[in-house]
Formats: C-alpha cells, sequence, structure tokens
C-alpha cells in the first residue's frame, strides 16, 4: 500500500546518531511449548536491529518477516524521565527519528492479517499517531484507545494528574486486517429483556439512523418507505394494496424522522430491509410531537454472540501500572518502573491473535508480553535492549511464572 499522507520535522531521515543504535539482538534464552517446540525467544539488543537476528530465529522456527500477527511496541515515552538503564529525554527529532525507525522494522514484521500496537502517552502520541498514517497510510489505522493507566492520577504532574496512557492500533493492510474486536464476557443478557416464539431473547433497536449526520442529503439511498401494521406489528417493504373499506389490515406508510420529525434516514438499504423483513417490527411510539409509527429490528442474544469493547480501557477491566508492580513483586522482583499489566497484555494478545500465532514486542522491559503470549499458547519474540532487564527482570520472571511441567 502507498502512503497516502507524509509528516516532516526539522531533521526528519537523518541517521541514528552514533551509539543510539544498540548492539544487534542475540538469543539469549529460548521457552518451550506444550508440544516440545521452542515457542518463545529473549533476544537482547536493539529491537530495531531485530532483522539481523533472522537467521538464528529461522533456525528456532520463530522467523518473524512477515509473520507476525501482533507487534506490541512500548517505547521509552519521552517524558523526560530517567529510568533503570534508559533515558527518556531524547531531543524531540532524534527521538521521532527512533520511533520511525522502530515502526518501519515493527511494519516489515507484520503478518499481512496482522496488527501493529503502539503504546505511549499524550507526551508524544499525537506526533507517532501522524507518523504511524505515514508509514502503514491512513486506511490502516483501526483504533487510538485510551487505557487508564493511573486511577489515582499522577499529583506530581505540573496542572492534571495524568491517569491514562493512548494505545494506537493500525493494521498492516485493511483489507485483510484479522483482529476479534469484541469480548463475550462483555454482553449483559439484562440488555435483551424481549423472549421470542423460538425462546431466543432480543432487544429493539431502531432501524432509524439516530446519527444526525446521516440524512437524506447525506446518504439519499437510505430514506425509502417501508410499510407496517402498529396492531400486528408486521412490517413489510413493498406498498401493500390498498385493502377494501372497512376490511381495515391497518397498514401505514413509514418514513423515518428523528424526535422533531425533520428526516431521518435507515441504518438499512431497501435490499438488506427486504433479505431480513422478519427482523423487522413496527410499533406506535409517542415522540414529542405526537404519537408515530416506527421501525425497529429484533436484535437478538445469540449463542456466542460477542460486544465490540469500547474505546477506553479501564483499570478494573485491564489493571494499572501499580497493578503491574504488584504482579512483579509477587514474582520476586522490585524495581522496574514502567512494567504493563497482564491483564492488559493477555487481552492485547487474545483479539490481535490465535492459539499458535507470532507475537513480537521490540522493547520488552519486564517481559509482560512474553508471559501473556507464553500462557496463552502463542508463539513470540521478545528483544530488550538492556542486558540488566534481561538478566534481573524478565527472565527472573518467566521462570517464576512458569507452569511447573515447562
Ligand atoms: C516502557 S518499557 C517497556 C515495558 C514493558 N512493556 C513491560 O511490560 O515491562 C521500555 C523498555 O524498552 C527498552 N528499550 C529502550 N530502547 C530499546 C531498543 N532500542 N530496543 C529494545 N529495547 C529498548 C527499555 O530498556 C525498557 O525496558
Amino acid at each position: 500500500m502507498t502512503a497516502d499522507f507524509a509528516v516532516t520535522w526539522p531533521g526528519r531521515g537523518e541517521p541514528e546518531p552514533p551509539g543510539a543504535y544498540g548492539p544487534a539482538p542475540e538469543v539469549v534464552e529460548t521457552v518451550r511449548g506444550d508440544d516440545g517446540e521452542v515457542s518463545g525467544a529473549i533476544l537482547v539488543g536493539d529491537g530495531g536491529r531485530l532483522p539481523e537476528a533472522a537467521a538464528a530465529l529461522d533456525a528456532l522456527g520463530l522467523a518473524p518477516a512477515g509473520a507476525a500477527q501482533l507487534v506490541y511496541l512500548d517505547p521509552p515515552y519521552n517524558r523526560g524521565g530517567r529510568f533503570e538503564g534508559y533515558r527518556d529525554d531524547m531531543p524531540r527529532a532524534e527521538w521521532l527519528g527512533y520511533i520511525e525507525t522502530r515502526l518501519r522494522v515493527a511494519r516489515d514484521l507484520l503478518a499481512e492479517t496482522g496488527t501493529l500496537w503502539v503504546h505511549l502517552d499524550d507526551a508524544e502520541a499525537h506526533r507517532v499517531r501522524c507518523l504511524l498514517d505515514d508509514v502503514l497510510g491512513v486506511d490502516a489505522f483501526l483504533a487510538d484507545l485510551t487505557v487508564e493507566s493511573n486511577p489515582k492520577g499522577r499529583q506530581l504532574d505540573r496542572f492534571f494528574a495524568g491517569s491514562h496512557d493512548r494505545l494506537m492500533v493500525y493494521a498492516r493492510d485493511p483489507a485483510r486486517v484479522r483482529l476479534t474486536s469484541g469480548v463475550a464476557a462483555a454482553v449483559d443478557p439484562a440488555d435483551f429483556p424481549h423472549t421470542g416464539p423460538d425462546g431466543v431473547n432480543y432487544r429493539l433497536l431502531p432501524l432509524r439512523n439516530t446519527n444526525k449526520r446521516f440524512n437524506p442529503r447525506t446518504a439519499p439511498t437510505m430514506t425509502y418507505p417501508l410499510y407496517g401494521d402498529p396492531e400486528t406489528g408486521v412490517v413489510a417493504v413493498d406498498p401493500v394494496p390498498v385493502p377494501a373499506a372497512g376490511s381495515g389490515t391497518g397498514m401505514v406508510e413509514i418514513h423515518p424522522v428523528f424526535g422533531d420529525l425533520t428526516p431521518a434516514v435507515w441504518r438499512w438499504s431497501r435490499e438488506r430491509a427486504r433479505e431480513r423483513v422478519d427482523e423487522l417490527v413496527c410499533r406506535t411510539v409517542r415522540g414529542r410531537s405526537g404519537p408515530r409509527v416506527d421501525v425497529y429490528q429484533r436484535d437478538r442474544h445469540e449463542e456466542g454472540r460477542v460486544k465490540k469493547l469500547k474505546t477506553v480501557w479501564l483499570s478494573q477491566e485491564v489493571g494499572s501500572t501499580d497493578t503491574a508492580r504488584a504482579e512483579l513483586r509477587r514474582a520476586g522482583i522490585e524495581g522496574f518502573r514502567t512494567p504493563k499489566p497482564e491483564a492488559l497484555m493477555r487481552r492485547i494478545v487474545e483479539l490481535a491473535t490465535e492459539t499458535g500465532d507470532l507475537v513480537v514486542d521490540l522493547f520488552a522491559g519486564s517481559g509482560t508480553t512474553a508471559v501473556a503470549a507464553r500462557d496463552l499458547g502463542r508463539r513470540w519474540v521478545v528483544v530488550e535492549r538492556n542486558p540488566d532487564t534481561v538478566r534481573d527482570v524478565l527472565l527472573p520472571r518467566l521462570r517464576a511464572t512458569a507452569r511447573p511441567d515447562h
């Protein structure tokens, strides 16, 4: 795909300054899955140089080029802090160049169906959104999620108590992307209060498009009359012959209108309404402008139905930085300050991949991605530049949390 948007900044395209790249990554440990095959690899080195480890990973059966279903990037946020083993205060132009290099590496690692997830906060996220549009294409954008990372808020921040991160999701190819965007657990059966003759519960959704952006001017093909009998609820797409006087079928012509009676449009085309007319029902409603007949879709609570996740992810659902530090402490590890919580990484891995898919993390840190991918039966490759973090945090964590039979 060609990029349909470009962004620039002073110094874009200049080579990374000497010493900016870390060493080429080397495999320091592998993990085997239930089938005894190598399923995960930990590398020490610069994630931006992962392609240089292709031969070693190939030999392990984990060659990532064009094969990763999920690439997760949680780089230094460039907030100005200094953490164990890495500085988080690069000059902006330099930091953007460093991110661009790794976004390009990440893009080339992705399978055509894969997704790239970039975790940042509001210090740099808006600039990286532009860069992602440039590197992956505007159409590749899937979501810009808000993740509550600190429910109490960082009271030491200057003006507002920072409490969220940004998690930007892009497809390698939006036409082929494979991503589950919902979870069954999020569907609340109480939202489906009616029971149909077949015993399946349903709710009534207005067939009218309630978004005012859509109206007969902006969506002219979505406005057409339907016909319905509010006594029986029956709906028809084609005009029903006028009954003989006195036989009274009660069919009336129904047009989509907003509450103030200004013209609206339906959510379904006429063809779709014809195909699925059995799902439609009409009712008399008492609006602000008096009674009128409106059309509804019977939306059934089918087995296995999932609900799309909202774009705000609360710490009650996915944990917080405090939760993540507590998880490390439980594994006997102190001192790593920027881990992600396991529930968050499990959610991402579950949405973006299936069993056996390949997950890559170019900024592994304490190894939360590795833990989630391993525990969910995925194959995985993680790279961390700081050898001390790998030795003192990531490897001990993987060992401490491994199932006894591994
Ligand atoms: C925000 S932390 C990642 C935290 C991780 N997601 C977790 O759950 O623990 C960023 C990590 O990236 C590492 N890092 C920085 N630059 C890197 C690079 N070029 N290649 C690989 N790792 C890098 C840092 O040492 C740090 O451990």
